[in-house]
């Protein structure tokens, strides 16, 4: 199904970016298989699709041209399957098919599983009460970027091996990296420079001394050997952490305080998640995960035919996941505008599914969590300014960069 007179659907257009919501509903109703020819991709929307689509494991979808590729990328149309890049200097890791992507994320991710994640709630709830000590006598502040922002790229610094005070830093480069131009999309690691710029040194430093706290992430970069028996290089290895870096950073603290806003929406919602946060703070946490999740899409290249909807998807073609409309399927979720604590979610797409499933995801919900909890635990009442809050149009991430908070 590709587009009509009336109806056209492009993830770079400055209006779908400013506002894609009213596009998911179309698409989902009308074009679940929504093909855009200037890109050779294909659009999918309904929640059940991406389900199925995403659990196929055996090699029909590779992210060959990024999970996140920019306009440049996808006007070049291929005439077949995209085949792995070589090994040297090797790119990100996702770009793989699945055993050497594999290896390299489980190389890198084990203080991400949830044994260990679990050993950082204290340090989450200490970064929590600092903020909210140097927050609350001021009376109104940035809930995203000085609240969550703060911790949640502090905690990315914990993990890479950056000193805690460069988390402002990181965070701003981050937010100013997901934002995109009509037209163009997020550009691809490569073009973020300065991203290495913080992430090189510290593979530097750890490779000349490895003394000193356990660095898990870098070690295990430092540790791998590719299949053929090289190790990375100080680049390559910071290359791969860009995706902790990132990922890390500014999802968290869009979803709590867009969450925080919701619930103020809503004083008897509000009321009952206070009245039992043990209880309600869990399922507050995953409603405002479905409702204010920021990314918006993913791509995969097809590498082998594919069927969907009667429509074969050729080797070379790419399609995209539209998680963000996914998260709205009324299909899967009644009434999916409306924002409800403790709605049932059975099933969800928001950390993604399958390969690349998000591997911050226990970091993510735990962080969420204690910065919710530590809140409604030592503020009383709060107002949103809602007319100064920003949301900035983004192929990527569409969250509330800045809500204004009284306290
Ligand atoms: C609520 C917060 C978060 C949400 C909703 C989220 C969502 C996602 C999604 C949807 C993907 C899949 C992308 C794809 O299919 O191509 C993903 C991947 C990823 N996320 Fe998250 N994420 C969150 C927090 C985090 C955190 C806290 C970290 C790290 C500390 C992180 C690190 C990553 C990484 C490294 C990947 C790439 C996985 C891969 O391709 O192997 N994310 N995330």
């Amino acid at each position: 199904m590709t587009e009509t007179v009336d109806f056209a659907y492009d993830p770079f257009d400055a209006q779908v970016m400013a506002d894609p919501l009213p596009y998911y509903r179309t698409l989902r109703d009308e074009y679940p298989l929504y093909y855009m020819p200037q890109w050779d991709t294909f659009a999918l929307s309904r929640f059940e699709d991406i389900w199925q689509v995403l659990e196929v494991n055996d090699g029909t979808f590779v992210a060959s041209e990024g999970t996140l590729p920019p306009t440049t990328v996808l006007a070049k149309h291929n005439t077949g399957p995209v085949e792995d890049p070589p090994l040297h200097p090797l790119p990100f890791h996702a770009v793989f098919d699945a055993d050497l992507y594999g290896e390299i994320r489980r190389s890198h991710s084990a203080p991400l599983r949830p044994r260990s994640v679990a050993g950082l709630a204290d340090r989450i709830r200490t970064l929590a009460n600092e903020r909210l000590d140097l927050l609350l006598p001021r009376g109104s502040f940035d809930l995203t970027q000085e609240y969550g922002g703060i911790v949640a790229a502090s905690m990315v610094c914990g993990l890479l091996g950056l000193p805690d005070d460069l988390a402002p830093q990181v965070l701003a480069a981050v937010n100013a990296g997901s934002l995109a131009e009509p037209g163009v999309g997020v550009e691809v690691a490569a073009a973020r420079p300065n991203y290495l710029g913080f992430l090189t040194p510290v593979v530097e430093r750890r490779r000349a001394d490895a003394s000193g706290d356990a660095l898990p992430v870098v070690d295990g970069l430092l540790g791998y050997r590719l299949p053929d028996g090289t190790a990375l290089t100080d680049t390559e290895a910071a290359t791969q952490m860009l995706c902790i870096f990132i990922g890390g950073t500014e999802t968290v603290p869009k979803i709590v305080a867009h969450g925080l806003w919701e619930l103020s929406k809503r004083p008897d919602q509000l009321a009952a998640v206070r009245a039992d946060p043990a209880t309600n703070v869990p399922l507050a946490r995953e409603e405002m995960i479905r409702y204010c999740a920021p990314a918006q899409w993913f791509a995969r290249t097809v590498r082998k035919p594919y069927t969907i909807h009667d429509k074969t998807i050729e080797p070379g073609q790419r399609i995209i996941t539209l998680l963000a409309s996914a998260n709205r399927d009324e299909r899967e979720y009644p009434q999916p505008d409306e924002f409800i604590f403790d709605r049932p979610i059975k099933r969800s797409l928001a950390f993604g599914r399958g390969q690349h499933f998000c591997i911050g995801y226990h970091l993510a919900r735990l962080e969420i969590d204690v910065l919710l909890t530590e809140w409604l635990r030592r503020v009383p009442d709060y107002a949103i300014h809602s007319d100064a809050a920003k949301r900035l149009p983004s192929s990527f991430q569409w969250g509330w960069n800045n809500i204004p908070v009284e306290v």
